[in-house]
């Protein structure tokens, strides 16, 4: 049990630091058992801070210092006090050279922050608060320092020594050892440091910057993996050129490294000039890469360069502005996704995503703004409404301003704030001066929790020719706020005649000018303030059909009362090619909801019909017509409902599935059929489309129970000649169960046993299985040889899929899933918190459930709470699922 509750950290208290360092030279003596690190920090008082009493407190975890010294005098243990989280110097003059001299134990350390070991070679992970587990240091943002770095090491064991910015040239030691020097020339922040040391292979190219300069390009992988980084280079290059032409952004040193490790936390980190990477968004050749994998690559590769930006050049004031860099950065690489591929089918997967991840988190007890408030560990923070949400705020004010606009404020906020590290706010004043428009209300966004609904309702006018939409919108609490205030948000909307026409959007306060009707067909962008706000078109001679929120606009639950006619005819006919996606969702959620409410009613043949045209749509491009036949996730369905239905959920989708492929079989058949393999892998819109249809009726045939199916997916399995293929074959064998599932996993793991992240695809898909024993396997997997709760990448393939992925079996109404998580939270807190804490995440919505199904969370929260020694993460996370009871 927590004894004293640890104290929140908050926004209201952020005052500049007394201290700034200007420069910082590091001298690591690397060895996995125990580590040197001698640091020289240039230190002076800031002058815009106000004085303190004149003593210096410097973050330290986890350290054993052996000497500091100030100014080249050695401080006697009465000068000054350590503890467990930092190092203080009674009294220091204005301007001083403070050296310290620890020692850290890299093998020992399972949290994978800080230093540490991974595998056999050596990496850091600073963000957020890692480096303080490196060196003493004012580890915060606002604290931005030159560095120099040296690095010694055994030559045999670690050949390569990797930091931020340029190497001198390596010189050797003697005695086995050598040491290489690194020097950035830009100021950062401690969480962007990084050093590699380690046995690794590099694939090498490089890269003429818009202006001319040469850079050279590298990737660092173990040498068995060298054949794996053509993707990711490729990826690279491209997101170079993009962000050049897209937001005028150049690569800034000689210089751009990345590094592939097997123990990460998160997807990859963005440290100046070296980026480190979780391997799984790496590596990746057809055999052994889903098209999933292949997708998430390009996204995260581009995403952490496109950090350099946006995060390093301008950097965060503090730990409550992280969206200002992530949120930024999530919405740069989605728009450079979309520009590399299908921009709709990137849209439909960003807005799946975001609904099943974060309305379901502003809809919990750890609902919190994109720029909170409070936190007790930071680390608890990387949200997907810190990310996603934050990223769906940025595309907002781009919508709201329009491209040119926008390029105009996204320019003047990368020449006013480079160098500094800044606030959300201050990125919205570059939205309003650069288009010289208002945003003070649209700044609620960065401030209130919750996701809104927009309620709204459409009448036409037949005497008038007009049609009245009128839009209401409300934020429901959030823990902590209870009332909210109107949003500013734009709502993108098209009007459609009987015939899928789109018509003239004109508004009846809109100035006569004319011909201007022709140019308002198509997409409107309506502005919405008030909580009720009203918009009359006119000119309209038949009711037209509203199509609303069209490319998603603003991140809101949308309210409209259609007729199951009306979504058959959006699905069918809008324009565009999300809204008929969307159009597709609504109307296959009220068929399962109505299911699970009434579970022998029939469904309606027109509901099959719509199905069928959306198959046999040949005009839309294969993905897409993959997307809009999906079903919404059983999670999803779930948050539609006062009282989640477990099983029922389960059942209507899985009776829903079967119904699908008996109606559509001979239809599926045509269309797998078409789909087949032409020539060999590549990862194009065109393919990997065409794979997700494929594979999209071949899950329905299954359902269908049709005898030919299971040979088919054996065929399958056996032949294909791509991860995506043979994925999808084998999770249906195993869903399917009998022989041949049992068959398809044994023969999978002896073609792939060398292959690490392939075999946390085998772990997943038996702890993904609807089958009713699969927590007994998942239990009698931690046994295997392969699985260890010290990779996190292990440790998500396996208990965080069946946690989070895997709702009919987690939520088992005995509670053996809940006990089974509590479990593991347990131990894996004292290994590594962070990989603890969000597993426990899949507890916390409690509410949500039975009276029966509560009791038994809530028990194994207060379990979790009552531990000896438990993290800040966890007692957190638990704390906060608990509140109110
Ligand atoms: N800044 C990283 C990104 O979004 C994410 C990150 C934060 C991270 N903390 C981490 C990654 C810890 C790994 C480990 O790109
Ligand atoms: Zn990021």
């Amino acid at each position: 049990m927590y004894r004293d509750a640890p104290h929140p950290i908050r926004l209201e208290d952020y005052r500049p630091p007394e201290f700034l360092i200007d420069r910082v030279d590091l001298r690591f003596d690397l060895d996995p058992d125990l580590t040197r690190v001698a640091a020289d920090l240039h230190m002076r008082r800031n002058p815009a801070a106000t004085r303190g009493d004149g003593s210096l407190t410097l973050h330290g975890e986890q350290l054993e210092l052996d000497r500091v010294s100030i100014d080249g005098y050695p401080l006697t243990p009465a000068e000054y006090r350590v503890d467990a989280e930092s190092l203080t110097l009674q009294r220091v003059p204005d301007r001083f050279l403070l050296q310290t001299w620890v020692h850290i134990h890299p093998a020992r350390n399972t949290a994978l922050e800080g230093l540490y070991q991974s595998g056999e070679m050596l990496c850091t992970q600073c963000e957020a608060e890692g480096f303080r587990r490196i060196t003493y240091f004012l580890d915060r943002p606002d604290v931005m320092a030159r560095y120099g770095v040296t690095l010694a090491a055994d030559r045999g064991r670690f050949p390569v020594l990797l930091s931020n910015g340029n190497p001198g040239e390596p010189r050797d030691l003697g005695d086995g050892r050598h040491e290489v020097h690194w020097e950035d020339p830009f100021p950062k922040p401690c969480y962007l440091f990084a050093l590699i040391a380690g046995d690794l292979g590099l694939v090498a190219d490089h890269f003429t910057t818009a202006s001319g300069r040469e850079v050279g390009l590298r990737i660092y992988v173990e040498p068995h993996n060298l054949d794996q980084c053509d993707h990711a280079m490729r990826s690279l290059k491209r997101a170079m050129r993009w962000d050049e032409e897209r937001f005028g952004r150049e690569y800034d040193l000689d210089l751009f490294m990345i590094v592939a490790v097997s123990h990460f936390n998160m997807g990859a980190m963005e440290n100046k000039g070296l980026n480190v990477f979780n391997d799984k968004y790496v590596l990746a050749r057809p055999d052994i890469a889903t098209d999933q994998d292949f997708a998430g690559i390009e996204g995260v590769i581009a995403h952490e360069y496109f950090h350099n930006w946006t995060g390093n050049r301008i950097t965060c004031r503090d730990w409550f502005q992280l969206s200002l860099k992530e949120g930024f950065t999530v919405y740069r690489d989605q728009e450079f996704s979309a520009a590399m591929g299908s921009s709709a089918v990137k849209r439909i997967h960003d807005v799946r995503g975001l609904r099943a991840h974060q309305f379901a988190e502003d809809a919990g007890p750890l609902a919190h703004p994109v720029r909170p408030t409070a936190y007790i560990e930071i680390n608890n923070f990387y949200t997907s409404t810190v990310y996603e949400k934050g990223a769906e705020v940025v595309r907002m004010q781009a919508n709201l301003l329009g491209p040119a606009l926008f390029r105009k404020a996204t320019d003047l906020y990368f020449t006013r704030y480079d160098g500094q590290a800044v606030t959300t706010d201050d990125f919205v004043t570059c939205m309003e001066v650069a288009s010289g428009r208002d945003l003070t209300q649209f700044r609620r966004w960065y401030e209130q929790a919750g996701t809104p609904e927009l309620w709204v309702q459409g009448d036409y006018d037949p005497a008038q020719g007009s049609y009245r939409l009128r839009v209401r919108q409300h934020t429901p609490a959030t823990p902590g706020q209870p009332q909210k205030g109107p949003l500013h948000l734009p709502l993108a909307v098209g009007l459609l005649d009987a015939g899928g026409q789109e018509l003239p959007l004109r508004l009846s306060d809109d100035p006569v000018v004319a011909g201007a009707d022709a140019a308002r067909v198509g997409t409107r962008v309506l502005e919405v303030r008030a909580a009720v706000e009203q918009f009359r078109f006119v000119g309209l001679p038949e009711r037209p059909v509203p199509s609303l929120l069209r490319g998603f606009s603003a991140p809101v639950k949308l309210r409209f009362d259609y007729s199951d006619q009306d979504l058959e005819f959006l699905m069918a006919r809008d324009t565009d090619g999300f809204a008929r996606w969307d159009a597709a969702q609504t109307l296959m959620q009220r068929v399962l909801l109505r299911t699970v409410a009434q579970p022998q009613i029939q469904v309606p043949g027109a509901f099959f019909a719509a199905c069928r045209l959306a198959l046999l749509d040949t005009e839309s491009a294969p993905a897409l017509r993959a997307e809009v036949l999906i079903l919404p996730g059983e999670s999803y369905l779930a948050d539609q409902m006062a009282v989640v239905d477990v099983d029922g959920i389960h059942a209507a989708r899985e009776h829903l599935r079967r119904r699908i492929g008996e109606e559509l079989g001979e239809d599926l058949r045509r269309v797998y059929a078409a789909q087949a393999e032409t020539g060999p892998y590549a990862f194009t819109p065109e393919g990997t489309g065409r794979r997700a249809l494929k594979g999209l009726a071949l899950g329905y045939l299954m359902a269908g129970g049709g005898q030919d199916a299971i040979t088919l997916c054996n065929d399958q399995f056996s032949a294909a000649h791509s991860m995506t293929d043979v994925m999808v074959a084998l999770r249906l064998l195993v869903d399917h169960g009998g022989p041949a599932g049992a068959a398809a996993l044994v023969e999978f793991y002896r073609r792939w046993s060398a292959v690490p992240l392939v075999i946390d695809k085998w772990f997943s898909i038996q702890a993904t299985s609807s089958r009713a024993d699969t927590l007994e396997q998942v239990v009698h997997l931690m046994d295997h040889p392969d699985f260890s709760l010290r990779n996190p990448n292990r440790v998500r393939s396996l208990i965080g899929a069946f946690c989070t992925a895997n709702p009919v079996r987690f939520h088992a109404a005995d509670g053996s899933g809940y006990r089974f998580l509590a479990e593991r939270v347990l131990e894996l807190d004292p290994l590594n918190p962070q990989i603890a804490s969000r597993l426990l995440k899949s507890l916390i919505r409690w509410r949500r459930f039975d009276p029966q199904r509560q009791g038994l969370m809530r028990a194994e929260l207060g379990r979790i709470l009552a531990a000896e020694a438990l993290s800040k993460d966890a007692y957190e996370v638990a704390s906060k699922a608990l509140e109110g009871t």
